[in-house]
């Protein structure tokens, strides 16, 4: 079939979506996989332990359910409503006009995957290392283990084995590669993460680090646009919004399952595992550790504080960090399937080519363009901003005009057993709050990733 019948056709699932979920909770634990990631475990416990604390985190709260929730629910309605890849989708419901923010997802995934699987890679290594015995045990040797994790030839083979694992995932197909993932690994993870909380608020000084680090108040905090603008974008990048990527995962949904239900399971897990990892991390870790490695953004910070915080414990410490990047490892592959399935599905729908064939030439892509990220850290954090920043929400502002303006109508099909009054607040937070709030968090991080440029040059 040419693009003119994909996009006119609502009936037929484009070549991408052909496959389906083998289950309701096999879509839901595929989607929470996607969501929980190394942003619920590193960015948002960096950013509450670093001083965002109490403001940091209330705000990032009303982030989710304001703007979160209207967001992936409209996205799991494009994708379900049209079942076409991200790119297809757009088209077919806003016509011609939106293929940019088509294009936009599976440009803005390969991107975020080329440096997310370097992240990921350190999380691997740092795994093998604990689980060799090499734990660090004061500030010296942990800024050591961090390098090490960080350079050399074997993060490059890391890395590669990273890319070669997420794609032997998603070239497996939808119901055999990514549901079976998703079905033992978001429950294990789920167990370890207790299993982690239960022990570390058990901790003699957890109260006291609670307090510090939680009850944090300061007046400014709360109107400080820093703080604003990490919180609304770690609220999407953690819930994935505007990556296409639970677009990409809803287009494999059949007609009858109920939406609403599952944005809200979806998005109350990934929040819930996020505070979960904040509360087992603060008691860790000393703020002076987390301080000190400003430079490395959040990403170097924790692979040092983390490591010191578990060694501090004794003889526990090195198997409960084993636990611990166990657990970040499976979440964050989980998230890697999903960045890698947006370009796959829309590769597949625009060349027509087969699963395998159209993984392995992304991936190949992909592992291009994270090149800069894994030769340089300061990259890696630039990549973040830009890509996971200031992408992800550009891509949700159109996405958030495209749902609330151009097609309410499929809204109002998809969701019709939704109350009439909570589909005009979702109309309503996708035509005016999302905009006029994404927008203002846009231009705030163009003007953070701006002005140190500017006031270099004067
Ligand atoms: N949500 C993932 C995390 O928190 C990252 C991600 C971003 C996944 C965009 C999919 C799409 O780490």
């Amino acid at each position: 079939m040419g693009m003119a019948g994909l996009e006119n056709s609502n009936s037929a699932p484009s070549a991408s979506a052909q496959q389906s979920w083998g289950s309701s909770l096999g879509f839901v634990l595929a989607a929470a996989g996607s969501a929980i990631g190394l942003g619920n475990l590193w960015g948002l416990t960096y950013r509450v332990a670093l001083g965002g604390g109490m403001a940091f985190l209330v705000l990032y709260l009303v982030a989710v359910v304001l703007l979160g929730f209207p967001l992936l629910l409209a996205e799991l309605v494009l994708g379900r409503h049209t079942r076409r890849s991200p790119l297809l989708a757009t088209v077919a419901v806003g016509g011609p006009s939106w293929r940019p923010l088509g294009w936009l997802f599976p440009l803005g995934s390969a991107l975020i995957l080329g440096y997310y699987a370097v992240i990921t890679a350190w999380v691997g290594r740092a795994l093998l290392a604990v689980l060799q015995g090499h734990v660090p045990t004061d500030q010296a040797s942990a800024d050591a283990f961090f390098l090490k994790l960080s350079g050399g030839w074997a993060e490059a083979v890391a890395y590669g084995l990273v890319l070669a694992l997420t794609a032997a995932v998603v070239a497996t197909g939808v119901q055999q590669g990514i549901e079976r993932l998703s079905r033992w690994s978001m429950p294990a993870l789920l167990m370890l993460l207790t299993g982690l909380l239960i022990w570390s608020a058990s901790l003699a000084d957890a109260p006291a680090r609670y307090e510090e680090v939680l009850l944090h108040w300061r007046w400014s905090d709360w109107l400080d646009p820093h703080i604003l603008r990490q919180a609304f974008s770690q609220a999407f990048f953690s819930l994935g919004l505007g990556s296409g990527a639970m677009l990409a995962y809803a287009s494999h949904l059949g007609q009858r399952e109920p939406l609403p239900q599952q944005a809200a399971i979806i998005t109350a897990l990934d929040t819930a595992v996020g505070l979960l990892a904040v509360f087992i991390v603060v008691p860790l870790m000393s703020t002076a550790a987390v301080g000190q490695h400003d430079g490395t953004g959040a990403v170097g910070t924790l692979f040092v504080a983390i490591p010191l915080g578990f060694a501090s414990l004794g003889s526990a410490g090195p198997l409960l960090m084993a636990a611990f990047f166990f657990l970040a490892s499976i979440a964050a592959v989980t998230s890697a399937v999903s960045l890698l399935e947006v370009p796959v599905a829309v590769v597949m729908d625009r060349l027509g080519w087969g699963r395998a064939v159209t993984t392995w030439s992304t991936v190949a892509v992909v592992a291009l363009l994270g090149l800069p990220a894994l030769l340089r850290t300061d990259l890696l954090m630039a990549s973040h901003d830009l890509f996971g920043g200031v992408v992800l929400i550009g891509s949700g502002l159109l996405l958030s005009l495209l749902m609330g303006w151009v097609a309410p109508q499929q809204l109002r099909e998809d969701l019709s057993q939704l109350p009439p009054p909570l589909l005009r607040v979702l109309l309503l937070a996708l035509r005016w709050l999302a905009p006029l709030l994404l927008g203002g968090v846009l231009a705030l991080s163009c003007v953070e990733i701006v002005q140190p440029k500017i006031s270099l040059w004067l």
